[in-house]
């Protein structure tokens, strides 16, 4: 974590005051921060097949969406001002960004989404709204007036094709340089309006719904539910009525249905799986067949990074990866638990015998590379 990132806040003060709970301004919090990468290779990014992004512009006080991904000649054909163009999961894309994220490593990476790249040029933003997860709005080149509001009406502009803001008042405005950085909490109104040509980082935090939670909670459950037995009804009763249906049987299926139980250990082993799983759009590279010796020498040499899609966790002795989870014990789960944190095993580490055929079949599926 950088020293200045939270204005001489410690990551616990900052949780404490701020995490969840109220908007933050932190001016040079990344001193000399410029680019990761210029708005064209933005753009280059946004023509590719497996790149979520986003075109939004303003025309004749109307906000108009178009999804990526893009031919390179969209590009040349958009007015001077009012559009942004913003590209998801640019940490999946280029090392510097995952390294950025490195510096937010305070916050729990299971509550980590991604990193959001935008550039826009004078007046683009996409308008007043609000998200449901926490941000960090760090600023790259050029300027972006914020303009931020702790308003409870949350009436959204009918038709639109974007979440905007019908009534949006404004509480706080301050124009953030290269380096500031601005977090909000989920469900503050906020609009980020370019002043000249500007590129803002976005650090997200997934906040998944209830309903989500339990949606897919119930999905996961399905393969691990063994519950005994069969609908029987020795004492059924007479009915006059052959077609309806009787309490008797409803109340028994009830009962039958609260056989369903679950642990602490399904929930940690479905959230470990849920938040590893890679979004649809997701693939990973295999690389070509490499024998176990080479293999070995391969690690000892250069060591081991995650591809920069993977997404790993661990808890007790589960790891998960890219949705898989394995149980392992000792010194390979220490190796393990070191490569989900740090994201690499170093040159010459340690690796004890039971690990290389593991981490072998990890590399085969392209979730690692030396
Ligand atoms: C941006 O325009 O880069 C940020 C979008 C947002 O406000 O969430
Ligand atoms: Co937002």
């Amino acid at each position: 974590m950088k020293k200045t990132m939270l204005g001489g806040l410690s990551a616990r003060q900052f949780i404490e005051e701020y995490w969840q709970k109220k908007p933050l301004l932190v001016r040079n919090a990344f001193p000399g921060f410029g680019e990761i990468l210029s708005p064209n290779e933005l753009a280059g990014l946004a023509c590719e097949e497996d790149v979520q992004s986003r075109l939004v512009l303003q025309q004749r006080g109307k906000w108009k969406l178009e999804q990526g991904p893009f031919v390179e000649e969209r590009f040349a054909q958009l007015p001077e001002k009012d559009w942004t163009l913003l590209v998801q999961g640019v940490n999946h894309h280029l090392p510097e960004a995952d390294e950025l994220l490195h510096e937010f490593d305070f916050i729990p990476r299971a509550r980590l989404d991604d990193l959001m790249v935008s550039f826009a040029p004078d007046g683009g933003g996409v308008g007043p709204h609000f998200d449901s997860y926490d941000v960090f709005l760090l600023q790259g080149v050029g300027q972006r007036m914020w303009r931020i509001s702790g308003q409870d009406d949350m009436t959204l502009v009918p038709d639109s094709p974007l979440r905007i803001l019908k009534n949006f008042r404004i509480d706080q405005e301050w124009v953030l340089n290269p380096g500031d950085m601005l977090y909000l909490p989920p469900r503050l109104a906020h609009w980020g309006i370019a002043v000249g040509d500007c590129t803002t980082y976005s650090i997200g935090f997934r906040a998944p719904s209830t309903q989500e939670l339990a949606t897919q909670f119930l999905v996961f459950m399905q393969d691990r539910l063994h519950l005994e037995g069969l609908y029987a009804d020795p004492d059924l009763e007479a009915q006059s009525r052959p077609a309806e249906l009787s309490g008797q049987m409803v109340n028994k299926v009830e009962t039958m249905l609260q056989g369903i139980h679950w642990s602490g250990d399904d929930v940690a082993d479905f959230l470990g799986s849920y938040l590893t799983e890679p979004k649809p759009h997701v693939v990973f590279e295999r690389p070509r067949r490499i024998g176990m010796d080479k293999f070995r020498e391969h690690l000892t040499k250069k060591g081991l990074r995650l591809d920069l899609k993977s997404q790993m966790l661990f808890r007790g002795n589960r790891i998960f990866i890219n949705g898989e989870t394995v149980q392992v014990e000792g010194e390979l789960l220490a190796l393990l638990c070191e490569l989900a944190d740090k994201r690499m095993l170093p040159p010459g580490a340690s690796v004890p015998d039971e690990a290389v055929a593991l981490l072998h079949q990890w590399v085969s599926a392209g979730y690692l590379h030396f």
